[in-house]
């Protein structure tokens, strides 16, 4: 029970990752923003003339959205230090403590330069989030609910992202102040994390690393619930030993034998952003405006969107672990691919410079922008985050899990700011890219993913890498088990 709590405190700096994610598209879309902070675009959405597929392609307007993804970048790598020297918790607190700040500059901003500033600030605060809640929740996670207890994180972001939707609707109706509120209450969830995590434990891996044996052993005894926890106490004691002689995480992280590992969890993230899913969940508005559909009409259907987005994401916490990690990524790249030609091929044909597309025609691909987040959600979403976390073996994990959780920083960044310059060039073209994408991914977890499922997280190296017909010939002979050998 204890770790049950601990894990849904932690799992709330994922509710401020996802309500900013959700936040951005809807208030960029509002008249009372646009007009104070961007009057170009206010005078460009509101010209009768101006094309469907430009309206909104101004940099700073990008830069308002995408700025934030550039502070994570960095702010995750400090983190993985701080993770290592002051502990999970802290580096929890400090993450709530940033996000705060920017909220507060955010929701009072009088200018583009504090705006700016704010989203840095929030920026911040989901790199020193997301680099140590899903390192805390695996390590206080009992290792058969892992995975589970995993995509919880990601249950809070797409229940982040719903929220902003509900709130951007509500907030959009009122003129003036209504981009304030919506900002504003991002400091809820920080407060939140902030002060749950006064009440939760340190990971016992976390306090044994930094010396604290005894208080270590005393936290494993207290989440476990009895006293008997002698076998995961040396395991631990074992493991921050073969770590503390490895050496350097980052140095062991160049071998030839970390590069399957590497590779593998890193490309999924970059895969998992050019599924194009944040085009939808930041510029949904934004899109079903360019669609022709009115504002409201566009904030309701972002919201249609958040309430599939999380839904969809209990058959991942349910599915993961009976049907496997490669399934649902297989099945979801079809169903994905299918919903971005449809979508595309709609838009090519109906949606002109100028005019709006009919209702019917805007119907079926919103239900088919449904379909497309469905997909994403029991798969390439929570699967993104899980795959990199447990990949790794302990002297390569945190070093590792911080090149995936940059890597989805930077290609978020990269789509932020450039997603609506290439909605105004490529036009409708822009779905087929996406569509490229997820079919070259597809193939990858048929080719060259292998299946983790069911599989002990210290076991991946002889039972998963090294069986597998292309990543073991990155392993030398040295590198294998002398049971192996035998074999
Ligand atoms: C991704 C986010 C995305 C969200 C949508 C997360 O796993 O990292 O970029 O917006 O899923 O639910």
């Amino acid at each position: 029970m204890q770790v049950v709590i601990c894990s849904i405190i932690a799992a709330c700096g994922g509710l401020m990752f996802g309500y900013d994610i959700g936040i951005s598209g809807g208030v960029t879309s509002m008249d009372s923003f646009l007009l104070k902070f961007f009057p170009k675009v206010y005078e460009k959405k509101h010209s009768a003339k101006e094309d469907n597929y430009c309206k909104y392609d101004n940099q700073m307007l990008q830069l308002f959205t995408s700025s934030l993804y550039i502070a994570a970048v960095v702010c995750s790598f400090i983190a993985s230090l701080c993770c290592k020297k002051f502990g999970r918790k802290r580096t929890m607190q400090l993450a709530a403590a940033f996000f705060l700040v920017g909220v507060i500059l955010n929701a009072a901003a009088v200018n583009l330069l504090m705006l700016i500033i704010g989203r840095v600030c929030l920026g911040a605060g989901v790199g020193f989030g997301n680099q140590a809640v899903p390192l805390f929740i695996s390590e206080i996670a009992p290792a058969k609910y892992r995975g589970g207890l995993n995509i919880c994180f990601q249950m809070l972001i797409t229940l982040g992202i719903l929220i902003a939707n509900v709130v951007n609707y509500g907030a959009s109706k009122i003129e003036t102040y209504g981009w304030r509120i919506s900002l504003g209450v991002a400091a809820f969830p920080a407060i939140l994390l902030g002060l749950g995590s006064l009440a939760i434990v340190e990971t016992p891996t976390s306090l044994i690393e930094r010396g604290k044996t005894e208080d270590g052993l005393r936290v494993l005894k207290k989440i476990r619930g009895v006293e008997d926890v002698e076998a995961e106490y040396n395991a631990i004691i074992g493991a921050t030993e073969a770590a503390k002689k490895a050496g350097n995480p980052f140095k062991n992280l160049m071998k030839r034998s970390s590069i399957p590992p590497l590779f593998c969890g890193t490309i999924l993230q970059v895969f998992q952003q050019f599924t194009g899913i944040n085009v939808i969940m930041f510029y949904a508005p934004v899109l079903f405006q360019t669609m022709g559909l009115g504002s409201n009409a566009s904030l309701l259907s972002a919201m249609v969107t958040g309430f599939v987005n999380s839904l969809s994401t209990l058959v991942a916490i349910f599915g993961v672990d009976r049907f496997g990690r490669r399934f649902l990524l297989k099945e979801a790249a079809v169903q994905m691919l299918i919903s971005q030609v449809v979508t595309g091929a709609i838009l090519y044909s109906q949606l002109g410079s100028t005019n709006a597309i009919s209702k019917p025609f805007s119907a079926v691909v919103i239900v088919f922008i449904c379909v497309f987040v469905m997909g994403f959600a029991w798969s390439w979403g929570p699967l993104g985050w899980l795959i990199p976390s447990e990949i790794f073996p302990l002297e390569t994990r945190t070093a590792g899990f911080f090149f995936a959780v940059s890597t989805n920083m930077i290609c978020t960044f990269i789509i932020a700011q450039a997603f609506l310059t290439m909605l105004c060039h490529m036009r409708s073209g822009i779905f087929f890219f996406f569509a490229a994408w997820i079919f070259v991914m597809g193939c990858f977890a048929k080719f060259f993913l292998p299946e983790t499922k069911g599989i002990p997280i210290d076991e991946m190296n002889d039972r998963v890498w090294n069986k597998h017909w292309f990543w073991r010939s990155f392993f030398t002979a040295d590198s294998v088990t002398p049971e192996l050998e035998q074999v």
